[in-house]
């Protein structure tokens, strides 16, 4: 099992370039099923996420290419299965974002159930409810969801509960619908409208997205298109975050403020010194100790879920207590048993973790449960005293190009023990 060991205490100094959205680039790699024609994409992060999305594709028939500009050209002409087995799905939930485009283009879709996870149950129910008002006939057996619908029809479809894979999901799935899909409560995310930029540049035709209402009205076909994938905003906070608990500066390059308003506020209350451009953002600390700020979680554009863990973990060397309210997942805060051995005081009532600023935390071997919580781990070790060894970093690999070179880029001591 590898481990990354980090020795804390360093300010970090410098500047890092900002990778492609893993949330965006994952439904627009499956939507890539809905074209024939070639799809080019830049800016697509290499990530463990990705290349089990791209192993996904081709077990269906998607031809994957890497150009000599490091492109990634796709071509979905000769699909020859349908079916998101089990043992890939199981290691990325977001593989049930094939099915609303295998369902659109083919009328056929057999798709494990994701299964839950660390954070939580993960249900994909409302994204069944979608598609069954668009006329698919679906049924649950033997762990797999089997889709059919010799045509999907336009539909109007109000979400119960905003869900972000499930927008994107109905969103494809009514790119090919006849007539007209109204869809109600849809996430705003900014993943979401990169989706849309996507599937209009290809022809679809889709508006309203970054709205509670979208509208997409059924086209007969695609054309081949190319896109440039947005830069990740929750990694960007992660790095922000890193830098903030050590007193330091940076200069984030390739990425926008315009999708982290709510985080950056919280930034600002914490005390950071945030200026920002079209394409950066800087924070400087001024070698200042952070605030302890109050959060909660909602959807888009409030505080982000994949934002807690992190904030989480500056909160407990901050100055004064604050209480931290996760309203998204139901058992998003397991990384807080992680930074108690670390010595953080946060006390968890239901969904809302209250903490109290302790002047050092202590490095100690902590374990990683999910991506988030890895990286609020990597953020507690790199203020604590002493080397923090964090086991089963497979997590964060899932979600974050090349860690431990960035944060070495900001002077971070940082190594992988694979052994
Ligand atoms: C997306 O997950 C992201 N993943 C998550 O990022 C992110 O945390 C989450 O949105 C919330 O912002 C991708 O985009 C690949 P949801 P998703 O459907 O779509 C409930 C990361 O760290 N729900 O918006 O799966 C659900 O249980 C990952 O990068 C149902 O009940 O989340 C949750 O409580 C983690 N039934 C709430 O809705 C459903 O059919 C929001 O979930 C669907 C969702």
């Amino acid at each position: 099992m590898h481990k990354l060991k980090i020795t804390g205490g360093k300010r970090l100094i410098g500047e890092i370039k900002i990778s492609g959205a893993k949330n965006s680039a994952l439904p627009i790699l499956a939507a890539s099923l809905l074209s024939s024609k070639n799809i080019t994409l830049t800016n697509v992060p290499q990530l463990k996420d990705i290349s089990t999305m791209l192993t996904l594709l081709q077990s269906m028939g998607v031809e994957v290419i890497f150009d000599e500009k490091m492109r990634l050209i796709l071509n979905a002409k000769e699909i020859k299965t349908f079916i998101a087995p089990y043992d890939l799905v199981k290691t990325m939930r977001a593989s049930i974002l094939v099915l609303g485009p295998l369902l659109s283009r083919f009328g056929e879709a057999e798709v494990s159930l994701p299964g839950g996870c660390a954070i939580g149950a993960r249900p994909v129910n409302l994204h069944i409810e979608g598609l069954r008002a668009m006329g698919a006939d679906i049924q649950v057996k033997n762990g797999y969801i089997m889709a059919n619908a010799k045509k999907l029809y336009g539909a109007d479809y109000y979400f119960p509960e905003i869900s972000v894979t499930g927008t994107e999901n109905i969103m494809m799935a009514a790119v090919f619908a006849e007539g007209k899909t109204v869809i109600g409560n849809a996430a705003k995310e900014p993943e979401i409208s990169d989706l849309a930029d996507f599937l209009r540049s290809m022809g679809a035709e889709i508006e309203g997205d970054g709205t509670d209402e979208i509208i997409v009205s059924g086209v007969k076909k695609l054309q081949e298109s190319s896109h440039e994938v947005l830069p990740d905003r929750i990694e960007t906070g992660t790095y922000l975050a890193a830098v903030a608990i050590t007193g330091g500066r940076v200069l984030l390059k390739n990425t926008s403020s315009k999708f982290l308003e709510s985080v950056i506020e919280k930034f600002k209350l914490a005390g950071a010194d945030i200026q920002t451009g079209n394409d950066w953002i800087s924070l400087d600390m001024h070698e200042k100790k952070l605030k302890a700020v109050n959060f909660e979680t909602t959807p888009y554009p409030g505080f982000p879920t994949d934002m807690q863990a992190q904030f989480c973990a500056l909160n407990t060397v901050a100055d004064g207590e604050a209480e931290m309210r996760e309203t998204i997942f139901e058992n998003r805060f397991q990384h807080v048993v992680e930074l108690h051995r670390m010595g953080a005081n946060i006390n968890i009532k239901g969904n809302t973790a209250r903490s109290v600023g302790v002047p050092k935390l202590k490095a100690a071997p902590v374990m990683a449960t999910d991506l988030r919580a890895s990286a609020g781990l990597i953020i507690a070790a790199l203020a604590a005293d002493g080397e923090t060894v964090i086991d089963r970093i497979y997590h964060i690999d899932r979600g974050y190009e090349r860690i431990e070179e960035k944060l070495k880029q900001l002077g971070a001591i940082i190594s992988r023990d694979s052994s």
